[in-house]
């Protein structure tokens, strides 16, 4: 394997605004969909590298609106496109980022979200009902960041995600469903925003996330997979989340995401000489950002935005 040498920070940046403007390109296109979550994933890299500045704050602000939904309160992925919760949460943390969370109907789009919690305590996606403890966590980040966590049954969300535990620590998308890295971060997640991570068996989950590390140093999202850059961040803030980072080897995962790196035209990705994308260009820097990489600002590992944006949230709590 090569040596990934440092992080090309600038080289990121410039990718990143150039992905935002090439609105033809074929990563925009099939990108389309989900435009809402790219915008969350290269606005917080953008964040994380103290560049936020280079985009033009009021037509980001104009465009993660013009995907709002007034008569449901909810966000499309993109202009003319359904609500979800997907989209709705990753305008909630834009918006965050620009500490313009006064461009919202606050309790319009809370209601949105509460309107999806199911009988059982856990959430659908949209209006059409698929069920999932991504959704979980989605709802309750999103409540949180807006201090209405209190409108939805908190206890009947938290029973249905332990209801999701496996016997080998981990969780997945419905009860019994496998173990996968990525639900892991949700339900530790959503357990952390709760405080009720006493449910979590932390010696046990935490053997579970590390052994995901792969000899390359990489990190996996289940066992027999191989690594992806991605994983760095579901792995790393769940295992932050239930203090038991150092079990990993920090230096080796670091290494491993450098080497993903395109070092000339920016960019980062799933492995090693591979094509970048916007995903893996985020959860890379942001794996970096929970290791303590050196330029990068650190990460709060629950609610998936800068430390500083959190902690400007729940310093000033006036709503
Ligand atoms: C792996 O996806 C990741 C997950 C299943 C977790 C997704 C979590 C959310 C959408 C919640 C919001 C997240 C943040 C950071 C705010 P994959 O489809 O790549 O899995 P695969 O590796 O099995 O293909
Ligand atoms: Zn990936």
């Amino acid at each position: 394997m090569g040596d990934g040498g440092e992080l090309a920070a600038e080289k990121h940046v410039r990718y990143i605004v150039t992905v935002e403007k090439k609105k033809d390109s074929f990563e925009s296109l099939v990108m389309e969909h989900i435009r809402l979550n790219g915008a969350y994933w290269g606005l917080t890299t953008l964040d994380l590298l103290q560049k936020l500045h280079a985009v033009e704050a009021d037509e980001v602000i104009q465009w993660i609106m013009s995907c709002y939904h007034p008569e449901s309160g909810g966000f499309g992925g993109n202009v003319g496109h359904d609500a979800h919760v997907l989209y709705t949460l990753s305008a909630v943390q834009v918006l965050c980022l620009f500490d313009r969370l006064d461009a919202l109907d606050v309790d319009k789009v809370a209601d949105y979200i509460v309107g999806l919690q199911n009988e059982d305590g856990s959430f659908s996606g949209d209006i059409w009902g698929e069920v999932d403890t991504r959704f979980s966590y989605i709802a309750i980040c999103a409540l949180s960041l807006l201090h209405r966590l209190h409108k939805i049954n908190v206890q009947k969300a938290v029973d249905y995600i332990v209801s999701c535990k496996n016997l080998d620590g981990g969780f997945g998308a419905m009860p019994g469903g496998e173990s996968h890295a990525g639900q892991i971060f949700c339900c530790v997640g959503a357990l952390a925003i709760t405080g009720s991570l006493h449910h979590v068996d932390r010696d046990l989950l935490g053997w579970w996330l590390c052994e995901r590390q792969c000899k390359e140093g990489g990190l996996n999202g289940r066992p027999e997979k191989l690594a992806d850059v991605c994983y760095s961040w579901w792995v790393l803030s769940s295992l932050i989340m239930i203090d038991r980072v150092h079990w990993i080897d920090k230096d080796k995962l670091a290494k491993f995401i450098l080497n993903c790196q395109d070092k000339e035209n920016g960019g980062i990705s799933d492995r090693p000489d591979n094509a970048v994308d916007i995903y893996h260009t985020y959860f890379g820097v942001a794996g970096l950002s929970l290791m303590e990489y050196p330029g990068v600002k650190p990460m709060d590992p629950a609610y998936a935005l800068p430390l500083d944006v959190v902690n400007r949230i729940f310093l000033r709590k006036e709503h």
